[in-house]
């Protein structure tokens, strides 16, 4: 089959942009550390705050006790997405101390929601009846806002809260 010079370099210019692109996106994955999230469990949205009626007993604490320390340094922290109780975070506030490791296990309370913490690699959908879970060093001391990154209605853009590293 005959193919013009020209058709050829138009050809591996387009392959070769691919190939590029697709090094470029492994050499990133890795410098900024990107990891594809895992499937860590499910819960029935409705009941997420009964105490015993899911396996993540974190959500059923009252709103101040759902940054739990595990050891000095480690904590978890339990944060649900509302759209229907006004577009919020509860808690919309995580304080821990500066070199604190924090595993998050957010979840949605209805609809579907996205979780971006600023300046860490966090950033996780948020969908009712499952669990997404992230884990982060805090080595420095700061705010670091976190946002809903899926559009959940009228007061999407509310959902906002912050991690305070102290
Ligand atoms: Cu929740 Cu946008």
């Amino acid at each position: 089959m005959h193919i013009d010079q020209t058709e050829k370099r138009y050809i591996y210019l387009s392959v070769g942009m691919v190939a590029v692109f697709a090094i470029l996106l492994a050499i990133s994955s890795v410098a900024y550390s990107i990891n594809l999230v895992s499937p860590e469990g499910q819960v029935n949205p409705a009941h997420l705050t009964t105490p015993g009626a899911t396996a993540y007993d974190g959500f059923a604490e009252p709103l101040e006790n759902r940054v739990r320390m595990l050891a000095p340094n480690q904590y978890e922290a339990y944060i649900i997405g509302y759209a229907t109780k006004g577009w919020k975070w509860e808690p919309n506030e995580v304080r821990v101390p500066v070199g604190s490791t924090v595993t998050f296990y957010v979840t949605s309370g209805d609809v579907m929601h996205g979780f971006k913490v600023q300046n860490t690699n966090i950033n996780v959908m948020v969908i009712p009846g499952q669990i997404s879970k992230a884990t982060v060093t805090f080595d420095t001391a700061g705010e670091y806002p976190f946002i809903c990154h899926e559009y959940c209605g009228i007061l999407h853009h509310n959902m906002f809260g912050k991690i305070i590293v102290e």
